[in-house]
């Protein structure tokens, strides 16, 4: 695994690759890897012959109030973890490396960046938006793997590939969960021994909710006023719970025929999302 900390050095190696003709997947990270990350490379890895990891913790996707400076940074036990994967080249910048500091250009995905996670979060999918679009822009990847976990902001970019006509083929990879189902985050690190015990009810709720609509419960709404009752009585402070139209997001009708419902959730200072989908 080569290491390059420079994004010219970046573009060298990737010339020289797409020379010989090589394919290149890439995968956009924050770093702390934990298995579904390590899920993102060895997919991307059966689908092109050189797989690029980004380790960026990006500080334009915090909010003022929220965690830039506390977000775990495990730099060598997530080299270790990429080397012993498939991983060919691992780009660990700097922040004045990747943002000039008379930056004036941003991506903004209009209306999707402001519900669910971006109505709790201004400014964050702007942030994710304009980084992956600059992770695009400096590695080229034929190829870009994202989680499902975070579902909304890989509609985001999914949708910015269609609206910027980038030529990039999306993955999108299911989620990695504890064998207790709690979806696997960088953040669940900030979960106290009882939050952890309580954190798998999340997705519980979400299976619910799965059975109510599968079962032919009609009031989508009654079913995510269940859900948030529920989250409340055991200790969540529940954000948004939404069942939504798989393709755009927007709120699911009884016409729509693939549902994701996408849900998030305060367990004491630590916001934890997830989400289900599944066709009718
Ligand atoms: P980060 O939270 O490090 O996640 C990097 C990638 O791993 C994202 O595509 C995310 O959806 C995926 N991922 C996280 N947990 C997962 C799980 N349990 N199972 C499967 N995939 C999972 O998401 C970001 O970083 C940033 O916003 C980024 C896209 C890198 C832009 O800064």
């Amino acid at each position: 695994m080569i290491i390059v900390n420079h994004s010219l050095d970046l573009r060298a190696k990737i010339n020289t690759w797409k020379q010989n003709g090589l394919s290149v997947a890439l995968v956009p990270t924050m770093g702390n890897l934990h298995a579904g990350h390590l899920k993102l490379v060895n997919t991307a890895k059966q689908k092109a012959d050189k797989v690029v990891v980004s380790i960026f913790v990006n500080p334009t996707q915090f909010g003022i109030n929220e965690d830039f400076a506390s977000y775990p940074r495990t730099e060598q036990e997530d080299q270790l973890k990429l080397a012993n994967e498939s991983t060919d080249l691992l780009f660990l910048p700097a922040i004045a490396d990747i943002y000039n500091a008379n930056a004036q250009t941003t991506v903004n995905i209009t209306g999707l960046s402001n519900i669910y996670c971006g109505a709790s979060r201004p400014g964050h999918f702007s942030g994710v938006a304009t980084i992956v679009c600059k992770l695009f822009n400096l590695v080229q990847p034929d190829i870009a793997a994202f989680g499902l976990k975070d579902f909304q902001q890989f509609t985001v970019i999914k949708t910015m590939i269609r609206d910027l006509n980038i030529p990039i083929e999306l993955m999108g990879i299911d989620t990695q969960r504890e064998s207790n189902g709690l979806a696997m985050s960088s953040r669940n690190n900030y979960l106290t021994d009882t939050e952890r015990q309580l954190a798998p009810q999340l997705y519980q709720a979400l299976g619910i909710a799965q059975t109510a609509i599968l079962t032919g419960q009609k009031s989508y709404a009654d079913i995510e006023q269940q859900a948030i009752q529920s989250l409340k009585n055991a200790g969540f402070t529940p954000d948004y719970f939404s069942i939504c139209n798989y393709h755009d997001l927007s709120s699911a009708t009884y016409q729509d025929n693939d549902i994701v419902i996408l849900a998030a959730a305060k367990l004491g200072t630590t916001r934890l999302i997830d989400n289900i989908y599944f066709s009718l």
